[in-house]
């Protein structure tokens, strides 16, 4: 069984949610998922061995949820090689600010910079996610795990 992180970086609860319902539906299709909150991760927990999927709103001017920006730091700080790392992110905006969705392509950039491979195009949610929003993530999450699979079982 594959398994998945789906990290989280939130400042008022749409993108934990919608995290929670990404590692649900990993979870039903036979994928071991684990959430996980920026606020508590540590850069270890890209050693490959899982797909990481990246689900962050964006807050401020652009920029990450506070509570995720020790964790970007850290990864910053310590430049892991993420070559052997799959990926995929979730961004969370609105676009009524100017740099919409901006959390999302920070760690799109970032994570390919350190080496990772992006499974599947970024998924970016405007305002509030509504059910179709929840629904869309759900059906692009799936398809970025069963890549991550058939990625895992040709390097077997
Ligand atoms: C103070 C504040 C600043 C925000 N700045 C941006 C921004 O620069 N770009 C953007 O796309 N969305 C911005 N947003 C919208 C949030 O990213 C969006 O509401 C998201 O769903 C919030 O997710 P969260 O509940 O997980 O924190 C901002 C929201 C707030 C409240």
């Amino acid at each position: 069984m594959e398994g998945v992180v789906v990290l989280f970086g939130t400042e008022t609860g749409n993108a934990e949610d919608l995290a929670e319902e990404l590692g649900a539906t990993l979870g039903e299709a036979g994928f071991e998922a684990e959430v996980v909150d920026m606020e508590e991760a540590e850069p270890g927990l890209l050693d490959g061995s899982r797909a990481v999927v990246v689900c962050t709103a964006t807050h401020g001017d652009g920029e990450l949820p506070i509570y995720s920006q020790d964790f970007y730091e850290a990864l910053e700080d310590e430049r892991p090689d993420l070559g052997g790392v799959m990926y995929c992110v979730c961004g969370l905006g609105d676009s009524a600010y100017p740099d919409f969705c901006a959390g999302g392509r920070i760690w799109s950039a970032f994570l390919s910079e350190l080496g990772a491979r992006e499974l599947v195009e970024r998924y970016e949610i405007d305002g509030d996610p509504e059910e179709d929003d929840v629904e869309g993530a759900c059906e692009w999450v799936l398809k970025a795990a069963g890549r991550f699979a058939a990625l895992t079982e040709e390097r077997r």
